[in-house]
């Protein structure tokens, strides 16, 4: 069981997306996983993911209405065994945040994707453009996805 931690700024349109798409993907992959998402920032902390973020997964069959937001706290250095941040910003949060002595992983989630794609996921919060997110967001899972599986 893979238990694997999604970050973005605001918790209500990047990580939610990639928690359910990645959730999603790699049930149908038979991968076993346990997903969560969270945000370095609180602002939005219980609020559901922003509208049309959520009108936008579910036309592509993804159901993020379910989902609340939350702060990454040092504890999620514990609770998981990977943690995947959507941008550098996010990124240094995280590092500011791990426990000294703490060695879990920390990736940029687009880092596994090959070819030309931005190693930072555009925030749509202020690009409104949620399907280029959801475009990079399916790449993002299906290559951490495939990793997953190449190692066991
Ligand atoms: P997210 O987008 O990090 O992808 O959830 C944002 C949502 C809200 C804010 C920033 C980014 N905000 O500053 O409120």
């Amino acid at each position: 069981m893979h238990r694997i931690l999604f970050v973005c700024l605001g918790n209500i349109c990047r990580s939610p997306a990639a928690e359910a798409v990645f959730a999603a993907r790699a049930a149908a992959a038979g991968l076993a996983v346990a997903v969560d998402s969270a945000g370095t920032g609180g602002w939005h902390v219980g609020n559901p993911p922003h509208p049309p973020m959520v009108a936008a997964a579910l036309r592509r069959g993804y159901d993020l209405s379910g989902l609340r937001a939350r702060q990454a706290v040092v504890g999620d250095f514990t609770a998981f065994d990977l943690i995947l941040a959507m941008d550098g910003v996010n990124h240094a949060a995280l590092e500011a945040l791990r426990p000294r002595g703490n060695a879990t992983p920390l990736a940029l989630f687009l880092d596994g994707v090959a070819g030309s794609a931005p190693r930072d996921m555009p925030d749509p919060y202020y690009t409104g453009d949620f399907d280029t997110v959801l475009d990079l967001v399916e790449a993002g899972a299906d290559a951490l996805i495939a990793r997953l599986l190449h190692r066991g």
